[in-house]
């Protein structure tokens, strides 16, 4: 099974704390793949749950940085964030319900592809601000 892989060149924006933490997004999401892979229902639901505290804990933290620094499109980013936890929740809530491993599996591809989307595209948005506000 393919699991995530995500260079230093693609992560790193220059601001360390977010790079980290979205280094650490990506790690928990290539372990959910291989707890899904390994059919280990315990083992899904322990790191889908760090998953989302960690995913949940970033946002909280992007947001307090944008609104402290004056960020201008901090309204819509967190549009974004709250749809994204709100997916999560419908997944989370999916995973209670059904054990089918193809269909976790197809969820937490689609969970990714819009959460790394996020990071490339708005997240990326915001680097030149907060360098500019000596923000690393
Ligand atoms: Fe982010
Ligand atoms: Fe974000």
């Amino acid at each position: 099974m393919a699991n995530f892989v995500w260079t230093d060149q693609q992560i790193t924006f220059g601001v360390r704390d977010f790079d980290e933490e979205h280094q650490e997004l990506v790690n928990l999401l290539n372990d959910l793949c291989v707890a899904i892979d390994g059919d280990d229902a315990e083992k899904t639901r322990k790191v889908y749950d760090a998953f989302r505290d960690c995913m949940a804990d970033h946002f909280n933290h992007e947001e307090q940085v944008m609104r402290d620094s004056g960020y201008p499109e901090f309204e819509t980013h967190c549009s974004e964030h709250a749809n994204l936890l709100r997916e999560m929740d419908e997944t989370s809530q999916h995973l209670d319900r059904v054990r089918d491993k193809a269909l976790d599996m197809f969820l937490i591809n689609h969970l990714s592809y819009v959460l790394l989307g996020h990071i490339l595209t708005t997240d990326a948005r915001y680097m030149p601000h907060f360098r500019e506000m000596g923000i690393a």
